[in-house]
């Protein structure tokens, strides 16, 4: 970690932490379920075999919670509304308690209104479920939108379609892999009508957190290159082109569902912010045949890529490797590939697994995600706000409880919160950014 001063970020910047319903709320009697518990209940589907039935209950302990965020110094606070506890009878008066409880303690409510958690039942691969969003979307934001400011339509689509649907990995679960492609178009299309809902309610301050990161190619041979710039096109422009520049990547519109140049006029709304989950680069080459990994996954044959490791960078936990300059590299490329098109960024999510309470690797870790991000608004990237993930250790998906991703320990028998060393070392960075110059 370097030792100098923290430089300086521009006056108005949100700083934040980030968490999503499914992961921390528990309660799980109190709302219908989702794709996410008949996945869990499923034998072998999550490492640990553990369920988010209570997970860190902060259904029940948000005044706790949001106490950590007020010690903490935050500005914003992102969580999710979970659209099963929507639907179900006084779900909405949880987060109306919420909203209620942050605004007390003066820390901003984001709300993200879709962080994996479908309602059992609906399916992306249906259109309908994109109408059926924008409706769920605009009850929310009629009784939140009088406290609520700024909002975040979807978390990581990309994700969702590619380990929910294509590999079989989350939650609902399906191996469909090119055959997923609809659950892409429908999230944007989701997102879209969202965007709209949300205006019709009175919504200015609107953006989506995607997931990116730079695809490093495994070598000069243009057969890996061919191989990265398909990754990239897959997990980063499929996503990003149509948000901002209303259309798909070369080839990709043809392989979508319905009306599609009618559908990407919805989908390009204009954004008011746009929100870059960031972790790591990815090593790509040409295929290897079955048996390489991609976030825990075996990713099968006949794939026109292959995952390699980043080499000679320290891993997390999880094996992710560091590479905080990945960051750097990912903003000023966005900058260059899309121009006056990219609207101002705030990093929605950046943070990493690892364990115990005195995580000097998850200080020295943010403390190099910082650094980079400040990096990139030196070169010029309007960056608005960074969030880390996460406030609390939580149920992390297909891994259950055995990533610790927390600036807050939990412990998950007692449910006791503990500060763990970076909670502190966040909290005199943003003592340290509200000093007077
Ligand atoms: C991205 C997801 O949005 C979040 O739910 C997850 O816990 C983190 N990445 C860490 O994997």
């Amino acid at each position: 970690m370097a030792t100098d001063a923290m430089p300086r970020f521009p006056d108005g910047f949100l700083w934040g932490v980030s968490t999503s319903a499914h992961q921390i709320e528990g309660a799980a009697g109190l709302r219908g379920p989702s794709v996410w518990d008949a996945f869990t209940a499923e034998p072998g589907r999550v490492r640990d075999g553990s369920t988010a039935a209570v997970a860190c209950d902060h259904y029940h302990r948000y005044r706790e919670d949001v106490a950590l965020l007020a010690d903490l110094g935050v500005d914003a606070y992102r969580f999710s509304v979970s659209w099963p506890r929507v639907d179900s009878p006084g779900g909405l008066d949880f987060y109306d308690r919420l909203v209620d409880e942050l605004c007390a303690a003066g820390v901003r409510p984001v709300p993200t209104l879709f962080h994996w958690d479908l309602p059992a039942g609906l399916d992306w691969l249906e259109r309908d479920t994109a109408a059926r969003f924008a409706q769920y979307v605009s009850r929310v934001a009629g009784r939140l939108g009088d406290r609520v400011g700024k909002w975040i339509t979807l978390n990581e689509p990309a994700e969702h379609t590619l380990l929910g649907h294509a590999l079989g990995a989350h939650a609902p679960g399906r191996r469909l892999l090119f055959d997923a492609l609809p659950v892409a178009h429908h999230q944007l299309l989701a997102h879209g009508l969202a965007v709209r809902a949300l205006r019709a309610e009175g919504a200015t301050d609107i953006g989506i957190a995607n997931s990116h990161g730079p695809t490093w190619p495994a070598s000069d041979d243009p057969a890996d290159r061919e191989a990265a710039d398909f990754y990239d096109l897959l997990l980063n422009r499929m996503f990003a082109d149509p948000l901002l520049t209303g259309r798909y990547p070369e080839g990709i519109g043809d392989l979508m569902p319905g009306d599609v140049a009618a559908d990407l006029e919805v989908v390009a709304e204009p954004l008011d912010w746009y929100g870059v989950n960031y972790y790591a680069p990815t090593r790509v080459g040409a295929p290897q045949g079955a048996g390489t990994e991609f976030g825990g996954v075996t990713l099968p044959a006949g794939l026109p890529f292959s995952v390699r490791p980043v080499e000679g960078r320290p891993l997390t936990d999880f094996g992710w490797p560091v590479v905080p300059e990945g960051l750097t590299e990912l903003l000023t490329g966005f900058r260059e590939r899309y121009g006056d098109r990219l609207p101002p960024v705030v990093i929605t999510e950046n943070g990493c697994s690892y364990e115990g309470l005195d995580d000097r690797d998850r200080i020295a870790y943010l403390d190099g995600h910082v650094r980079a991000l400040h990096r990139a608004v030196e070169a010029g990237v309007d960056v608005r706000g960074y969030f880390v993930w996460s406030l609390l250790d939580n149920f992390e998906w297909a891994e259950g409880y055995a990533r610790r991703f927390g600036l807050v320990h939990v412990d998950f028998t007692t449910l006791e919160r503990t500060p763990k060393a970076s909670y502190g070392w966040f909290r005199d960075l943003l003592a340290g950014q509200r000093r007077a110059p």
